[in-house]
């Protein structure tokens, strides 16, 4: 059974864009579905901030063909781990629903990891520094992240 994962942020354009490519990077999509989305509308249709597409590139992944849009109650049903990057973004997706179920699936994506930080800081109005920031943190929550997906995955195969 495919697990389906979205990364969510406040723009869709710089931190959600590459959870989903890092996650991706790490999992194999026949079994992980990983998308992203935002939960404003300001860039809806655009491609990823370059800054984004340029630390992504620095580390061999692509993620210039995203397109940003925006999160939707339709979400809830449609994804079974929603990963929110920082705690404004999770209180607007909470403040979507009252279903247990729904809220179970929201989480913060740094509780995953072992960083102190507990949130993705939004880098769009700083400098690169804070893309390469940014990519270490989602790069260390989703390589936990995928050692669970996967060794889920093995152990559904040995039953
Ligand atoms: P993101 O960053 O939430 O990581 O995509 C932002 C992108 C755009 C804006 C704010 C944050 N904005 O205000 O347009």
């Amino acid at each position: 059974m495919q697990t389906k994962v979205l990364m969510v942020c406040l723009g869709n354009i710089c931190r959600s864009p590459l959870a989903e490519g890092i996650l991706k990077s790490k999992t194999d999509s026949q079994f992980v579905l990983v998308d992203s989305a935002g939960t404003a509308g300001y860039h809806i249709g655009n491609n990823p901030d370059q800054r984004s597409v340029a630390v992504a590139k620095k580390y061999g992944i692509d993620i210039s063909g995203q397109r940003c849009r925006k999160f939707s109650y339709i979400d809830f049903a449609q994804f079974d781990i929603i990963y929110a990057m920082d705690l404004s973004n999770y209180n607007d997706i909470m403040a979507l629903t009252n279903d247990k179920n729904e809220i179970e699936k929201v989480k913060l994506l740094l509780e995953e990891g072992s960083s102190s930080v507990k949130e993705v800081p939004d880098p769009y109005y700083g400098g690169a520094d804070g893309f390469e920031e940014v990519y270490n943190l989602i790069n260390e929550a989703c390589t936990v992240i995928a050692e669970k997906l996967n060794s889920k995955r093995s152990s559904q195969n040995a039953n």
